[in-house]
């Protein structure tokens, strides 16, 4: 660890002189957090994760290997899952002409709130409002915004979430 606010492995990238980090966040190896990324406080950036300059607010958790671009903006208490992808280009090509990186922080693609889960391996498209306490399955592509307390299931279908939240009825660890 290189410093003591938040915690920061010394083999992690992260860009301080341009990123804003809470307090008791920790980052992991060979995360990066770079290009104006914001994050709150008591986060986890899990190995291998990337946060490009995106915001996140206080207690979110990132997966190792989940991918966040320019354009996310993020609550509190999310979760973002192993390996999600977050996208903010919809026609995507080597050329960045007519996309401006910089400018999608006052004009986010995809907007995740509070206490919102994006499971293990999800890719959340541009354009797309996650809604409070709404849950995207593992390994979904998610092409439309999802209302609050509402599920993306495996076949893309949205319906409210489980009033029991699903776990009584499966053990959470297993099916
Ligand atoms: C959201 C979630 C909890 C819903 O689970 P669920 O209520 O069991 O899902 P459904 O009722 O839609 O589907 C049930 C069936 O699909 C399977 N299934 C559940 N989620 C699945 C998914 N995301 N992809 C493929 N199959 C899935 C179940 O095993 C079950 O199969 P069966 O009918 O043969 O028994 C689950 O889809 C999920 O994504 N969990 C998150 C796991 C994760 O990413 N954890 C974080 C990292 S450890």
């Amino acid at each position: 660890m290189i410093h003591d606010g938040p915690a920061i492995h010394e083999k992690a990238r992260v860009d301080l002189d341009t990123c804003a980090i809470g307090d008791g966040t920790f980052i992991w190896q060979f995360a990066s957090v770079i290009r104006g990324a914001k994050l709150g406080q008591r986060c986890t950036i899990a190995a291998n994760a990337i946060v490009d300059g995106a915001e996140l607010g206080d207690s979110c958790l990132v997966g190792h290997a989940a991918s966040i671009h320019p354009g996310t903006l993020i609550g509190e208490d999310v979760f973002i899952g192993p390996g999600a992808i977050i996208c903010n280009d919809m026609w995507p090509r080597t050329s960045k002409e007519g996309f401006e990186a910089d400018q999608l922080g006052s004009r986010p693609t995809v907007k995740i709130d509070n206490g919102a889960s994006i499971c293990a391996g999800a890719i959340v498209l541009p354009g797309v409002t996650i809604g409070m306490d709404a849950m995207v399955a593992a390994g979904v592509v998610c092409d439309r915004s999802v209302p609050p307390g509402h599920i993306m299931r495996r076949d893309g279908s949205v319906e409210p979430m489980p009033a029991d939240g699903g776990i009584p009825r499966r053990m959470r660890w297993a099916p």
